[in-house]
This record gives C-alpha cells, structure tokens and sequence, in this order.
C-alpha cells in the first residue's frame, strides 16, 4: 500500500501541469563564465539538454571581431565557469541550436555568413569545428533597418517551419516553409508581424512551444529600457496568428532588472529559455522555467562590440 501511494504522488509530480505566471519573478545566479581565449565578452546563449547535459554554444567578440564557440557539456550551469572553451574556426553570430527530429539531424542556425541567415548540419553537436559548410537559411532584406535581418528564431509545428527575426528597428517578421522541405532555405519572403518603436521590439526574438493541455506559444523580445535591457513577452495560440502582449513593460516586464534579482547586471540579455528537448518544437516547461541570458557590470559602457557580457542564469520563482 505504502510503495502504491508513493508511485500515485511521483505520477502526480511527473504530470504536473503550469500555466505561465501573468507576473514574473526570478532569482539570478551570479556570473557563470568568464571569456577565455583571449575574448572580452561571451554572448548570445543557446542551449539544449543532450544525454542528460546541457550543451551551450555562443557569440564572442574579441576585442576587433565576432566569433563564436561552444562550451564543453555541463550537468550544471553552475559548472559553465570550469567547463572548456572551445573557439569555432568559423564564425556562427547569435546561434540557435536544436535538433531537427524528423531528418534526424542536428542544425545551428546564425547571422552574418553571408546570407542574410545561414545554417550548417551535423550528426554530433559537441564538436564545434564539425559541422557542415554554411547554406542558405534566409536571403531575404528589410527596409528602415541599419543592421538588416538580425537575431534568428526557429520553430516548428507539426506542418510548418517558421523563422522569426528582428531588425533593431521596432518590427518582428515572420517567415514560413512546410516542414518537409527543412533543413533548407525560407527564400527572401516574409511578413512583417508586429510594429512599435524600434527600443520597444529591438532584438534576440525566441519562440517557443509552451508545454501543457492546450496549445500556446511564448515568444519573447530584447527591448531598449531606461534601466538597461531587458525582454517582453507576448502568447499566441497559433505559431502563425497574432501576438498578445503579456509581460510586456519596463515596470513589469518577462524579465528585467526590475524583477531579475540579479545584482551584479542591469541587462538581461539576449540568451534562451531552458527547453525540456532539444528538438524542433523549442519546448519549455513553465513548471520550471530558466533563462541563460547575458548581462554585464553596470559600470561598463562605450564600444557595443567590446561590452563584457557574460552568461547569467535566472530561475522563476514560483
Ligand atoms: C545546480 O547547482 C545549483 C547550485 O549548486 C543547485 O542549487 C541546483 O540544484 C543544481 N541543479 C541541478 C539540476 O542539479
């Protein structure tokens, strides 16, 4: 009787359903990682579980460039500080990874390879120098923008691939392709899917699949604040329909300084929520939401390039 009540409440905990709080409220951990290699910041976190894991790739800059690495495995953020750091011979700008479970392979989408987006493949995401050579993901131009397309964001549903993006110019877009002609390229169409000002909806766009009984999506956007940087979210039911704003001010925002908890940055940053896989649904659970995001010390300023981001990680608290 005892051993049947104990299996009934771990079933219960494994269903526990969540919905997403209408307020949000984190504790933050402090810096995670410091740039090796010669680099001066480490940026633009995306990460998936893999064999238990966590594994994170990101942007770096070193002091005159843009590159991009991977960190060794994790069984814990709070491990990233010790884990290698491992440079990337070809530069991948604000990555997404994730495995792309009907083709059975893995792909790392990025900025600034020569196409607007590009993606490359591999068969094992650990090896940073072995993917396969760029392709085009995105060709497509935008207009009232100085970066052009920026900050990639892919999901899917169960017929479609959608790419979002951002521009720094106020505008979040959206384009589409049928499931089963990914991994390839979205051509140059899109849709511009939401406006306001350029510091309102400026960049790092993620989307992702809310886990749970009925079908919602979160998307989340890096705006401009008077207190740093900080991201808005919005729901939609469908990946394909309109966005509702959610969490989407300074004063109450997805998450800021106003209710990060973290004291050693005003930014938070762009970087991802922990998905519960790492396949093409980007997956969270709101039962236990993390974001790795990138901050920096409130007494840095001058050239954005050499800003020392670093990643940080935020847990909801509940
Ligand atoms: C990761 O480490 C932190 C700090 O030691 C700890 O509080 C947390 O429970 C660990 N997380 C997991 C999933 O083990």
């Amino acid at each position: 009787m005892k051993s049947m009540m104990l299996l009934a409440s771990a079933a219960l905990t494994a269903a526990q359903i969540c919905s997403l709080p209408s307020t949000y409220r984190w504790t933050s951990s402090g810096v995670l990682a410091q740039p090796q290699s010669g680099w001066v910041s480490l940026k633009d976190f995306t990460t998936v579980p893999y064999q238990g894991k966590h594994l994170v790739y990101a942007t770096t800059n070193s002091g005159s460039a843009w590159g991009s690495m991977a960190f060794g495995l994790v069984d814990n953020f709070t491990d990233l500080g010790k884990a290698p750091q491992l440079r990337m011979n070809q530069a991948t700008v604000a990555p997404s990874l994730f495995y792309f479970a009907p083709k059975n392979i893995w792909v790392l989408a990025y900025q600034w390879g020569g196409p607007a987006f590009s993606y490359k493949t591999a068969t094992d995401p650990t090896n940073p120098n072995g993917w396969s050579n760029g392709q085009t993901l995105f060709s497509g131009s935008i207009s009232s923008s100085s970066t052009g397309p920026i900050d990639q964001a892919l999901i899917a549903d169960d017929t479609t691939m959608y790419l979002f993006f951002c521009g720094d110019n106020g505008r979040i877009y959206r384009s589409s392709m049928p499931l089963n002609n990914f991994p390839g390229s979205f051509g140059s169409n899109y849709q511009t899917i939401m406006t306001d000002s350029t510091n309102n909806l400026f960049e790092a766009v993620q989307v992702y699949t809310v886990q749970g009984p009925t079908k919602q999506y979160l998307m989340i956007v890096e705006a401009i604040g008077a207190n740093g940087r900080y991201f808005r979210s919005f729901t939609a039911t469908s990946l394909g329909g309109s966005w509702t704003p959610q969490a989407a001010s300074e004063q109450r925002p997805f998450a800021g300084k106003a209710n990060s908890g973290a004291t050693w940055t005003n930014d938070i940053s762009h970087g991802e929520l922990i998905r519960v896989s790492a396949d093409q649904t980007m997956t969270i659970d709101p039962c236990n939401l993390q974001l790795l995001y990138q901050g920096r010390s409130p007494n840095s300023g001058g050239d954005y390039g050499k800003l020392p981001y670093r990643p940080g990680l935020l847990t909801l608290q509940r």
